[in-house]
């Protein structure tokens, strides 16, 4: 190998190296965390649930009131890079609002930059209390 062929192997070696750990580090991964805790729509911070189209962010966790009148939750945390998504109840998605990313109300990606769907949490209304759990 001579010093011209040496020198273009080791700008693939790194090159290589180097987006194949942007791959890994750029993209923001799901937390994956265990949730449970429970919201009272009689309190005024959650009144947007009562509501449909409307969307509070607890506990990392986004809960929005979808038009079928019942709840979707999921991790609040954009998988591209972070960015807590919000929801629009005009198009019934979730949207991150840094680079475009929208998730469906399961958290399945519809549209990029992220490529990695939202942790979806599982919710239960009892009279005025809808408890989010994993
Ligand atoms: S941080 Fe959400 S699309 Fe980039």
């Amino acid at each position: 190998m001579n010093r011209q062929d040496f020198l273009n192997y080791m700008g693939l070696a790194v090159g290589g190296g180097l987006v194949s750990a942007c791959f890994q580090a750029c993209e923001a991964k799901t937390t994956g965390q265990a949730v449970n805790f429970t919201l009272d729509l009689n309190n005024p911070a959650n009144a947007a649930l009562k509501t449909i189209g409307g969307a509070v962010v607890v506990n990392n966790v986004i809960v929005a009131k979808t038009s079928s009148g019942g709840y979707s939750a999921l991790a609040s945390a954009c998988t591209h890079e972070g960015a807590t998504v919000t929801y629009s109840g005009s198009s019934q998605q979730f949207v991150c609002p840094r680079h475009g990313a929208e998730f469906s109300t399961t958290g399945a990606v519809l549209r990029g930059p992220a490529r990695t769907a939202l942790t979806q949490y599982k919710t239960e209304l009892r009279g005025n209390s809808l408890k989010i759990y994993s």
